[in-house]
């Protein structure tokens, strides 16, 4: 006796369709159409419940899936005019461009603004409770076990150590900075701290928190930059001039605005980097190590506040949480890992004042988050590419962080 799947119903739940398209195909299959294996039982047309029918079930579903989709209509969203308050015209271009071209939000937007900036400070302060933590500890690691020998590496014959700028790239909530700051001041090392950021609130929000700190005596000085586009060179030739000579500066980069970016972009940021730096400065760098057969976790987008911190953006784009699915990924060969939105309409998206329509299809998938793992080997390639060497290539105890120090050849 056959084993028939019991109802249309059930089939249609497994394979997530209606009762009246199982029926469809079963009155197909008597036609010669498709080729279900039928019996009759108590006088009607059953599905037996086999291999052969399995597969071709689940084919026949995939087809239907396909076809509900097409013949679901194309939501077009006008961004919210809120965009056009936290993005400059041209980066309201930029990230149309980059949504139509390349199916991604430029990472460095999402800082921009009091609601980015508030969930940026929001999913910090919960990394450093949760798992995540470890990571953020390397960065202390880091400064514990080399700072000395990184300073050292600023003596001059006839001045011996000089006061020297610290220079933070990218300063979020520069925590690691004022952690690094701190110890400069005590061995009396410290010139000034200089902030750099894309997002002008957070430099805001930063220089209320140097007049707080014990560095209050420190000259604090920031700057609004995006070093895809080049870093301010005048502002920080000023900064470097006195009467004794050039002040050296120790840049700072810890957080992943080099890594969470294409290989040639990488290439262009380090670029710019080193377009800015003298001789005697030196680039610090930590990220993520990558190891063959590592096992590639991602404690920190398990939490929710991560992608409380991406969403937003999605929000003012009026894309909703029902218009996607979510993927992680990790590429071996790229060290990248990604977590993308999987579009499950199409979606037109009319960025009205500006004049530009972005269409989306669903089954793209829409990148909101990237970062790169480097090894030694990565590490050096960026430098070469970009007419520096490395200094100083370190790994933390279990091998997870990877600190870097850069200068030019
Ligand atoms: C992931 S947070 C890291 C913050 C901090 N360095 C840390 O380690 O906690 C990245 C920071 O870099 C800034 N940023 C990202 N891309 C940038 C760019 N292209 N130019 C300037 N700043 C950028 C963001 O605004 C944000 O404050």
């Amino acid at each position: 006796m056959s084993n028939f799947y019991k109802s249309n119903y059930l089939i249609g739940k497994k394979f997530r369709v209606s009762s009246t398209t199982v029926q469809n195909w079963i009155d197909k299959s008597l036609k010669g159409e498709i080729n279900l294996e039928l019996g009759e039982e108590e006088g009607r047309w059953k599905v037996i419940n086999n291999l052969h029918n399995q597969r071709l079930l689940f084919e026949l579903s995939r087809k239907a899936e396909k076809f509900d989709r097409m013949k679901e209509k194309r939501v077009e969203y006008t961004v919210d005019n809120k965009l056009y308050e936290i993005l400059s015209p041209k980066q309201v271009k930029l990230l149309a461009r980059s949504l139509q071209d390349d199916l991604e939000i430029p990472l460095k937007y999402v800082y921009i603004g009091e609601e980015g900036v508030k969930r940026w400070y929001t999913f910090h302060e919960a990394s450093t409770k949760s798992t995540y933590s470890t990571y953020l500890e390397g960065h202390d690691f880091f400064l514990e076990v080399h700072l000395d020998y990184i300073l050292g590496k600023f003596n001059d014959r006839e001045r011996g150590i000089p006061k020297i700028n610290l220079i933070d790239l990218g300063c979020g909530t520069a925590d690691y900075t004022i952690t690094c700051a701190k110890k400069m001041d005590k061995l009396g090392l410290l010139n000034s701290v200089i902030a750099l950021d894309i997002s002008q609130v957070m430099l805001d929000r930063l220089s209320n928190r140097f007049k707080q700190k014990d560095l209050k005596h420190i000259p604090f000085y920031s700057k609004q930059c995006d070093m895809d586009e080049g870093l301010p060179f005048d502002f920080l030739f000023d900064l470097s001039s006195s009467e004794d000579g050039r002040i050296p500066a120790l840049y700072l980069n810890f957080g992943g605005q080099i890594t969470n970016n294409e290989v040639y972009e990488q290439v262009n940021m380090l670029y710019n980097i080193a377009t800015v730096m003298n001789k005697e400065d030196r680039l610090l760098v930590v990220n993520s190590y990558h190891e063959k057969e590592m096992e590639i976790t991602y404690p920190s987008a398990e939490m929710d506040e991560f992608f409380d911190l991406h969403r937003w953006i999605l929000d003012l784009l009026g894309i909703k949480q029902e218009d996607y699915t979510i993927h992680f990924d990790y590429s071996e060969q790229e060290f990248k890992r990604t977590a993308g939105l999987k579009l499950v309409k199409d979606i037109t998206l009319n960025f009205d004042k500006i004049n530009t329509l972005v269409k989306l299809k669903a089954g793209q998938e829409l990148i909101v988050w990237k970062h790169r793992r480097e090894n030694h080997q990565t590490v050096n390639q960026n430098a070469t590419a970009t007419g520096m060497r490395v200094d100083l290539s370190s790994t933390d105890t279990d091998d997870s962080l990877i600190c870097y120090m850069l200068k030019k050849r």
